[in-house]
């Protein structure tokens, strides 16, 4: 796991953005894996900042959803709404090349397995985009989610309709159910990108990274994949017993200009 921590949004944007930029530079038809929340405003940002500045073109990608809540897939709330005004339609990836689960369908399982399908069909992601929930989760996967577990329709936790209130304009407003890729789905994915920030993240930071991989802490199971980065500002990285060691880390790789295996 390569844990970079930096200094504010704007780096922890433009060092995420080096890495979408590289795979839709280097793959013919590269799969982007796109997280919704505020972790990646940032650097959707500076993704369409390089678009409309330096011409880097996304017209080629494919653009698959974490996860999406019941009953807004065709609303301005619901998820792919989200994902099309902050990034993709801004970089030119048509909306038809911009894929979720479906959240109004009438069989909730069956438009899983289809996700699930069409995630296949697709070769699988190259890069994932994740944040981190409060509890711990990624995607929409709460704690005691199965590690295994594949997309699915979940009931999300009184913490978690909380703490995404602020995007509704009533508490009551936010869906009980949400379609979620589950952990195993997620940890397909070639290459995984975490982002955190703020203090309020460096507790279910220091869980996830260095705490025991449990179903408890969903974004624990990133100690399983091969192939990790992990964004932090120095708030988020406040709780790390590591954290020193990634800095020193970061600096000799900087300096020797080769890769350090994760
Ligand atoms: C939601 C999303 C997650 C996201 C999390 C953190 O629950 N389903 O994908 O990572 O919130 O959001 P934020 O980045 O706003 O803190």
């Amino acid at each position: 796991m390569k844990v970079r921590i930096v200094a504010d949004a704007a780096a922890q944007a433009r060092l995420v953005a080096d890495l979408v930029e590289q795979v839709v530079r280097s793959t013919p038809r590269p799969v982007l894996g796109l997280a919704t929340g505020s972790s990646p405003l940032a650097t959707y940002a500076e993704l369409v900042r390089r678009h409309r500045a330096e011409g880097l073109a996304f017209e080629h990608c494919r653009v698959f959803l974490l996860d999406e809540y019941v009953g807004l897939t065709r609303h301005e709330a619901g998820y792919r709404s989200q994902i099309r005004r902050v990034v993709t339609d801004a970089v030119g990836i048509p909306p038809d090349a911009v894929q979720g689960p479906d959240g109004d369908a009438a069989d909730l399982d069956a438009a899983c397995a289809a996700y699930e399908d069409r995630l296949r069909a697709s070769g699988g992601v190259d890069l994932q985009v994740l944040g981190i929930g409060a509890d711990g989760h990624i995607g929409f996967n709460e704690p005691a989610s199965a590690l295994g577990s594949r997309t699915r329709p979940v009931v999300l936790t009184a913490r978690t309709r909380a703490d995404n209130a602020r995007h509704f304009d009533h508490p009551g407003d936010v869906p009980r159910l949400a379609l979620t890729q589950g952990i195993g789905t997620i940890l397909e994915a070639r290459h995984l990108v975490l982002l955190a920030a703020g203090a309020a993240k460096a507790g279910p930071v220091a869980r996830a990274l260095e705490g025991p991989i449990t179903a408890m802490v969903p974004a624990s199971a990133l100690q399983l994949h091969p192939r990790v980065t992990v964004v932090l500002d120095d708030a988020a990285a406040t709780d790390l017993r590591l954290a020193d060691h990634h800095r020193e880390v970061s600096s000799l790789e900087a300096s020797h200009r080769y890769g350090v295996g994760p």
